[in-house]
């Protein structure tokens, strides 16, 4: 029999895998499809043959301070014709800028400085928006003249990607690959030193956030030209409405820059449609979409951007040429050690590598704005130094860093779990052990475990530590699994008997409750319980040690009886495993879900992003709340060990503080205090709550009647509770105004009134002194004089004196830490057999 919300759970999966597998093909489908995409490479053609006879000087675009007289010139591309309306009166505007960012960066072209040769890596930094000198609304343009054959998704909306703030950030990850096509073609490797690389293709990603306008951040990935020896580079967006990758070379700033790239595309662009031609499903090398299928058949609109990039020099000090070397051939060599040591470790002594830096301007030509990096000169150095960031192979050894040291803190939860699972392993002490914490912790793990098996599919340098994490954060899965397991077999009764009495309370006139949890002490409560289970006391020559030895030494907890399942019948085992199982299935269901959130949240806007990881972080360190819970409803406490509890806080602080408060960390996550203490603060704080139940009593504050009545282990005693059968035997023994036949027994079965002396240490209270039938040792206990009302019952100090002796609810006491010991291994009265709550 499955519950309900099994099959909707199922069928909510079917339709979001469903979803995910048909979403992007909303297009014309598999029929119109060729056709359509045939037409498609024929215009691209067309563009290339554009690309391929067109010289440097023949896109000269009329700008806005051209005499009236002077004759513009226009290309027929899309994008780059006049009717089209794109704002290039900035063009010259666009490269002028291009040309001042290098010349602050690296100085003049003819003696520019050396920069890094292979720009592979991820910067960030920070921009502000300019206004092209004309304004463009997306109503300017007229889109079935710019691309007649296309349908556009949403024609009529504001388009994607549109800047409206005057600040923000951005973040820059560039492939500069050395296996892309470069120009001129071959290098024979012999001449190396004298030819060198003119152009090479490139491309980058760029996360753009508009904090103060849209809000939104967008992803996009544009490609294009790097030129190693300046380094500087041009890239692009292409799309159906700007054929950007075929016009770039007549959008660079130099000629020489312009034949460089016009070869090098020529002979890429032709490769690549030569490709399409063959295999019309291929998608484009040069789309600008992430997730390029949906791109192809229902492409969004959105604004197109031209990026230049400029690399700047390095930090000449931190570099560590020689004072007497510094002409531009001896730091270039320089540089060329640091690439290849960086590449092709050799061990040549440890030496710090200088920073990538990058200056970088943005233009729009349909949206109408410039982003620029700000920086020096325009901007003092405390508001931004442009694009900063590290080199691929400095970003991925940080990111192994931070993998293994992952894989090392979760192997240290691993330990802590195995020492509590020893120290838990007896049914009474499992079941004080909260079962949503230890789902919480298996969550958690199960989440990194799916999160470090991906990675590792994808994962080329970092492969070994995130396996390192997938094994370790299966090992730990599985212990906590098992663990789970035993939980709830031992608490799995204790739900039902629950599920019982609610329904039992639903149905009304039914007031008597065998199966009730034994009831605080009240008088009225406990004379009938006290009547109807006479005490059998035990002879004094048992051996109690002995029988603790015996049970520690057989460790099979089969033997052990069930504490309070004596009213309950056992369930079968065939049923635990389906709920357990259902419970795993609704864990497993929580985590896709939040993973799938997650994924979705990296294109929120970032203030409802930062939201809703602080949340989804303060839930999973909320992770003692339950225990804090059940230790009060159970009125139990010390479920876990210190060392368990502390260790698992701290170890899974970690993670987290990393993206929390380094600043250098590889997410580039902004370093966020507040948040931080936040969360710190309130794993604290659930920590000193379970202190403080440790020491004080689970209950200690919490109002009487929020919790189902527990047996209470720590009673007042009063002597005038004496009449009422209140007392424990033996405490009553030294009043001669209250004998009854149970008692009378009592004084016959011990030995007799040995310890029974009394003493007054105060004017409130009076010292019995009994013995611990376990220990055998004295035990002082304090009772509260007939008639007077201890001030200190319900303070800090009465509580701290009740912690040292526990009362039965047969009547019998001991120490505290001699019955708890035993409760360890048995549930039953070490005197009369009697059966004991569960502490
Ligand atoms: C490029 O132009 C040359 C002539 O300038 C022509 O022979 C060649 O076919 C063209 N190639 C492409 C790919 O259009
Ligand atoms: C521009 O190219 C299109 C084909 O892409 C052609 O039909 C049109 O005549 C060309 N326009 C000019 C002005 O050359
Ligand atoms: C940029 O243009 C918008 C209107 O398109 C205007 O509201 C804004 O003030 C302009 N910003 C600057 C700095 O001129
Ligand atoms: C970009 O945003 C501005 C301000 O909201 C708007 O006026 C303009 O039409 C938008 N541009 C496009 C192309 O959607
Ligand atoms: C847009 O272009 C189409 C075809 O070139 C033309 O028929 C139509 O009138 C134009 N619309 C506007 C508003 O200019
Ligand atoms: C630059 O470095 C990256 C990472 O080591 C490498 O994959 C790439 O091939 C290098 N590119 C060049 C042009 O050497
Ligand atoms: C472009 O490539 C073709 C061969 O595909 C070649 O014939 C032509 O000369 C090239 N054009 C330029 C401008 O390099
Ligand atoms: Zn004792
Ligand atoms: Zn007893």
């Amino acid at each position: 029999m499955r519950p309900p919300q099994d099959n909707a759970r199922a069928i909510f999966l079917i339709i979001l895998i469903f979803w995910l597998a048909t979403s992007p093909d909303s297009g014309p489908g598999l029929i119109a499809g060729p056709a359509l995409i045939k037409s498609r490479v024929a215009r691209q053609r067309q563009a290339l043959g554009v690309l391929n006879s067109t010289q440097w000087g023949d896109f000269a675009p009329r700008l806005s301070d051209d005499p009236p007289e002077t004759e513009p010139k226009y290309l027929n591309l899309t994008g780059f014709r006049e009717e089209d309306g794109y704002v290039w009166e900035d063009l010259k505007r666009f490269k002028d800028r291009c040309e001042e960012w290098s010349k602050n960066a690296v100085g003049v072209p003819e003696a520019a400085e050396p920069v890094w040769q292979n720009a592979t890596g991820v910067v960030h930094g920070s921009w502000q928006r300019i206004n092209a000198s004309l304004p463009r609304y997306h109503s300017s343009y007229n889109l079935s003249a710019i691309s007649p054959s296309v349908s556009w998704a949403a024609p009529n909306s504001d388009w994607g990607r549109n800047v409206t703030g005057a600040e923000g950030k951005i973040m820059v990850r560039i492939e500069d690959n050395e296996d892309d096509e470069t120009e001129p073609e071959k290098i024979d490797k012999l001449i190396l030193d004298k030819a060198e690389i003119k152009a090479r293709q490139v491309s980058g990603t760029i996360n753009i956030d508009d904090i103060e306008g849209t809000g939104s951040g967008w992803e996009m990935r544009l490609h294009g030209v790097h030129w190693p020896r300046q380094g500087a580079m041009l890239l692009t967006t292409t799309s159906e409405k700007f054929a950007g990758v075929f016009g770039l070379p007549h959008l660079t700033t130099r000629p020489d820059f312009f034949e460089s790239s016009q070869v090098l595309l020529n002979r890429s662009l032709d490769k690549a449609l030569e490709q399409k031609e063959r295999h019309t499903l291929l998608i484009e090398p040069w789309t600008s979409t992430l997730d390029a299928p949906s791109e192809a058949w229902n492409p969004t609109l959105h604004c197109e951007y031209l990026l230049y990039v400029q690399i700047h020099p390095l930090d000449q000090d931190i570099l560590g040429v020689q004072p007497s070397l510094t002409g531009p051939e001896n730091v270039a060599k320089a540089i060329q050690d640091v690439e290849d040591e960086l590449r092709f470790p050799q061990g040549t002594g440890h030496r710090s590598i200088p920073r990538l830096q990058m200056s970088a301007v943005l233009f729009s030509p349909d949206c109408a704005f410039f982003l620029e990096t700000k920086g020096p000169p325009a901007f003092a150095p405390a508001d931004g130094i442009h694009l900063v960031g590290v080199k691929q192979e400095i970003f991925l050894y940080s990111v192994s860093t931070f993998l293994l040291g992952l894989a090392v803190i979760i192997f240290g939860q691993l330990q802590l779990l195995k020492m509590q699972m020893r120290e838990t392993s007896t049914p009474s002490t499992l079941g004080r052990v909260s079962f949503n914490t230890c789902c919480m912790m298996l969550l958690a793990d199960g989440m990194l475990f799916t999160g470090a098996a991906a990675w590792s599919f994808s994962a080329s340098t970092t492969l070994l530590p995130s396996l390192a994490i997938t094994c370790v954060s299966l090992l730990s899965m599985t212990i906590e699994t098992f663990f789970l397991a035993e939980i709830h077999k031992v608490q799995e009764p204790e739900w039902r008997r629950q599920e019982r009495e609610r329904e039992r309370q639903n149905a009304p006139a039914n007031p008597t409750d065998t199966a009730n949890p034994p009831n605080r002490q009240t008088p009225a409560n406990t004379a009938p319980l006290v009547s109807t289970t006479p005490p059998i006391i035990i002879p004094s020559d048992q051996d109690i040690d002995a029988e603790i030895a015996e049970v520690e030494t057989n460790n099979a907890n089969a033997t052990l009886p069930p504490p309070a399942t004596a009213a309950t019948a056992t369930p079968s085992a065939q049923t635990l495993r389906a709920q357990l199982s259902n419970t795993f299935g609704s864990l497993l269901f929580l985590g896709i879900c939040i993973l799938f959130l997650s994924l979705a949240a990296a294109s929120w806007r970032p203030s409802i992003r930062a939201a809703y990881f602080n949340t989804l972080l303060f839930g999973y360190l909320s992770l003692w709340v339950p225990q804090i819970y059940r230790n009060v409803h159970r009125n139990c406490r010390r479920a876990l060990s210190w060392r368990f509890v502390v260790g698992q806080s701290v170890l899974r602080l970690l993670p987290i503080a990393y993206f929390y408060v380094v600043p250098g960390n590889f997410a580039f996550a902004e370093p966020d205090w507040t948040a931080f203490c936040a969360l710190a603060g309130w794993l604290w704080v659930q920590i000193w709550v379970l202190a403080a139940q440790s020491v004080l009593g689970p209950r200690f504050g919490v109002p009487r009647g929020w919790m189902p009545e527990a047996w209470e282990y720590h009673p007042v005693l009063r002597e005038d509770n004496i009449e009422a059968g209140g007392l424990p035997i033996g405490l009553v023994l030294s009043t001669p105004s209250s004998p009854t036949s149970s008692l009378e027994r009592v004084r016959t079965g011990e030995e007799g009134s040995r310890g029974d002396k009394k003493r007054t240490n105060s004017t409130t209270t009076n010292t019995h002194v009994i013995d611990c039938a376990i220990c055998r040792e004295v035990l002082e206990v304090p009772v509260v004089r007939a008639g007077s009302d201890d001030p200190t019952a319900g303070g800090v100090s009465g509580v701290l004196a009740r912690r040292a002796y526990m009362v039965t609810p047969c009547r019998h006491i001991f120490h505290s830490a001699c019955l708890e010991g035993w409760m360890r291994f048995r549930l039953q009265c070490p005197i009369c057999r009697e059966e004991l709550p569960p502490l």
